[in-house]
């Protein structure tokens, strides 16, 4: 693959490699904080804040699917973004495509 920033509008945030190093890895996409964390063999792409009250998600507590914001403690299903205590409250979760090693994302 060419070392292009972007793929099909997406842009890319960094390589697997990256996040063997740090899960979840935090990149700016279109001048928006995002997060990418590795979930068995899945890749999610979230928001970097909480959406209670904008805590660091980077700094959540990451147990199988479910994070577990460090603020309130409330937690999320990075698979389907649905929170546990407020079910109107969802994660948001952005396109998320792997290129060989390279990672992109789309918001
Ligand atoms: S800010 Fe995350 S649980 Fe309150």
């Amino acid at each position: 693959m060419a070392d292009n920033l972007e793929l099909n509008g997406m842009e890319r945030v960094g390589t697997l490699a990256d996040l063997k190093i740090r899960n979840p890895l935090k990149a700016k996409v279109a001048g928006k904080t995002i997060l990418v964390f590795q979930v068995g063999e899945e890749l999610v792409a979230t928001q970097a804040r909480c959406p209670h009250a904008q805590g660091p998600l980077d700094e959540a507590e990451l147990c199988g699917s479910i994070l577990t914001c460090i603020w309130h403690g409330w937690s999320f299903d990075l698979n389907t973004g649905d929170c546990e205590e407020d079910p109107e409250l969802k994660l948001k979760r952005f396109d998320v495509h792997l290129e060989g090693e390279q990672i992109f994302v789309r918001v």
